[in-house]
């Protein structure tokens, strides 16, 4: 799609790097990026990870913003002017989930996944691209939910629908102007999200079938960096995750809603 965009002194901010796959993104930018800028709530865990990186050459800045509230996502534009980074790479990486019956879900956590996982993504890149250096790159994270209306993960499987579609039409447009947008779509991968999406109660996902699906999440960061690297548009990481990608993407509908209800028990 895009020409590819190369790691060597990028300028980089990343979303959602106080844990996860943004730490990791972190961590494997490090050794080749010139400047860093953590993005995220927790001032404590981006500090940790700012610290993990104090062996590398990288500039590491801690930008604490709650990415829900437009006050947030305004602070991280101040932010990088205020400490002059002109930045050439944007991974909009922050997200969350939320599993159990859009019925029962809170307004608040239903629209805290909105602001976050759609909101945010597209208002922060709206505000970034004008100042961005030429060449670029975008990693938007996306899930391999996207591909799947997925009961008990109603919302948030929709707004990663949102991402995919979003992205791949950014990365037509954005291509002539020197820019590589690359979606990553991860299956499960063990990191925070888990806890973040469960209920009071504890309610889980139905996990059937996922253990397949489960890669690290360093393994998720270097595939979706080589896919940034190569200018590819999407990438679903690890074997398991590519064929699900590509079958639920062709499955009929109508198919497809029923091999889901049945999942769900609900027939
Ligand atoms: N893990 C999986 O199975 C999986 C699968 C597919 C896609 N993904 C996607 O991968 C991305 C990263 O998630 P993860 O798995 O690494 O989970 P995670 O460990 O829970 O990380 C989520 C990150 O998002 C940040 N975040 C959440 N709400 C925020 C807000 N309001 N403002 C600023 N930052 C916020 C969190 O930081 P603070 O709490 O410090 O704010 C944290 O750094 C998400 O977009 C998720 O949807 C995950």
């Amino acid at each position: 799609m895009g020409n590819g965009f190369s790691l060597d002194q990028c300028r980089a901010v990343i979303t959602g790097a106080s844990s996860g796959l943004g730490a990791e993104f972190a961590r494997q930018l490090a050794p080749r990026a010139k400047v860093l800028v953590l993005v995220a709530r927790r001032a404590e865990a981006l500090e940790t990870v700012k610290k993990e990186l104090s062996g590398t050459r990288t500039q590491v800045l801690c930008c604490v913003s709650d990415l829900a509230m437009e006050a947030g996502r305004s602070e991280v534009s101040a932010f990088l002017t205020a400490n002059g980074v002109k930045p050439n790479l944007l991974i909009n990486n922050a997200g969350m989930g939320d599993y159990g019956s859009f019925a029962s879900s809170t307004a608040e956590k239903t629209r805290a996944q909105i602001e976050v996982n759609i909101t945010a993504l597209t208002m922060l890149t709206h505000e970034l691209l004008p100042q961005m250096e030429r060449p670029g790159g975008i990693v938007n994270v996306s899930s391999l939910a996207s591909t799947l209306p997925m009961p008990e993960l109603a919302v948030y499987a929709a707004s990663k629908a949102y991402v995919t579609s979003f992205s791949e039409a950014l990365a037509i447009e954005l291509a002539p102007q020197g820019i590589t947008v690359s979606c990553v779509c991860p299956g499960p991968t063990p990191t925070n999200f888990s806890q973040t999406a469960k209920r009071g109660s504890g309610g889980d996902t139905n996990r059937d079938g996922q253990g397949l699906l489960r890669i690290p999440p360093s393994q998720v960061v270097r595939e979706a960096l080589i896919a940034l690297q190569r200018g590819r548009a999407c990438v679903f990481p690890g074997m398991g995750v590519a064929i699900a990608g590509r079958v639920f993407r062709l499955m009929p509908r109508g198919l497809m809603r029923w091999v889901l209800k049945r999942r769900a028990g609900k027939e």
